[in-house]
């Protein structure tokens, strides 16, 4: 069985934390962390820790260092503080607390996801490896990277997305422009492996799902000191990794443990581009039909997804076993949200993608006798 021990922390002796596939219960993974014996999803399992988040914490990877599959502190040369929680509004006495991402170093909640697979990936020994984006990945990485000097990358990126989403130039990343949509680059970097790369992993990747609990963890948290309850949690999805994410910190989370029962997980898509959507109201009327979106357009660029079905079936569990479900929003919704609340708190459009969600289940009545609601404020503006 393939252990991490991990190091310790602040005097304490660190705990064990091994990797198990949740398909096949097999602890044996490929270098991009994959399950060698199915492929499938591998997830740290963890014994159950208190940690939480005190007010003058300023890393949250120290916070939290017992949730994290890290086997030595001295990997992780990026500190994330920790983002506002803020009270946003409320709909009909229900308080919607929203989580601001924005405010992180390259404006997304992808720095918190870099941070924890780059030295995840500097244990594994990895020394280059190779992913897709649809920008913001692609410019925590370029940033991040900068840390980590002995690791370099290639990313490839549809021609449409503007450089200037790409963040800083940098030797390490190499960018590679490809004719097409997300799901067009995600096949090219899956092909384009070359001797001495790994693929990064994408979803699969468990440093980045790690990384993005840190976001939830965080928020419960907050709440928590505030005196307030989460039963609700909403975010924009692409390949549905913060959601599945958000499930992870719900079984985690001091905070939620007491609370008693965990929170429903919501995913939002813009109506254009709404695979899982479609994906899940098939899924509850029978027919189980999975059709990608061919020609994926919207406001919310960086969650143009077009074919999620690699990732749909850990996501749709996840949302099941939750009790939530999937809301698609319009144009208009997405910039009526913006309209409401940009001046309140820094977002960009995938972050309304979630916000106009918040309202559009409201008015579906589905925030009826709520205690609360976290909206995931994923990304800030142009993010
Ligand atoms: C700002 C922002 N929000 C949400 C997402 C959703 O991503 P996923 O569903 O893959 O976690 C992304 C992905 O790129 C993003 O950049
Ligand atoms: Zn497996």
């Amino acid at each position: 069985m393939r252990t991490i021990e991990t190091a310790t922390k602040g005097g304490r002796i660190g705990r064990a934390v091994s990797l198990v596939c949740v398909d096949c219960g097999s602890t044996e993974q490929d270098l991009s962390g994959r399950c060698r014996a199915c492929q499938g999803l591998v997830d740290a399992v963890y014994p159950q820790s208190d940690a939480a988040l005190g007010s003058e914490d300023t890393d949250v990877l120290e916070t939290y260092w017992d949730l994290l599959p890290i086997p030595r502190r001295e990997s992780c040369r990026i500190a994330i503080e920790p983002t506002p929680t803020v009270l946003l509004t409320e709909l009909d006495g229900v308080p919607i607390w929203a989580k601001v991402e924005g405010v992180l170093p390259t404006g997304s909640t992808k720095d918190r996801l870099i941070a924890v697979s780059l030295p995840l990936m500097v244990e594994r020994g990895i020394e280059r490896f190779v992913f897709s984006s649809t920008g913001n990945t692609a410019a925590a990485y370029a940033w991040g990277l900068q840390r980590y000097p002995e690791l370099s990358a290639r990313v490839y990126v549809s021609e449409e997305v503007p450089d200037t989403q790409l963040g800083p130039r940098t030797d390490q990343l190499e960018i590679v422009r490809v004719k097409g949509d997300y799901v067009e680059a995600g096949h090219r970097a899956r092909d384009g492996i070359r001797p001495g790369e790994v693929p990064e992993g994408g979803f699969f990747n468990l440093g980045r799902r790690e990384g993005a609990k840190l976001a939830y963890l965080e928020a419960f948290d907050d709440v928590a000191h505030a005196g307030g309850r989460i039963d609700t949690v909403v975010q924009a999805v692409a390949s549905g990794l913060g959601i599945v994410a958000a499930a992870r910190a719900v079984q985690q989370s001091s905070a939620v443990r007491s609370w008693g029962k965990g929170p429903r997980l919501f995913c939002a898509q813009q109506t254009s581009c709404s695979p899982m959507v479609k994906a899940y109201r098939a899924l509850l009327s029978g027919t189980g039909e999975r059709l990608p979106e061919k020609l994926p357009s919207g406001l919310a660029a960086a969650i143009l997804l077009g074919d999620p079905f690699s990732s749909f079936d850990y996501v749709a569990r996840a949302v099941r076993e939750s009790t939530g479900g999937f809301v698609d929003v319009t144009s208009s919704e997405i910039a009526a949200a913006l309209q409401r609340h940009n001046h309140e708190a820094p977002m960009g459009d995938a972050a309304a993608v979630a916000l106009a969600s918040v309202y559009r289940l409201w008015e579906q009545g589905d925030l009826r006798g709520s205690e609360g609601v976290l909206v995931a404020l994923t990304g800030g503006p142009g993010r």
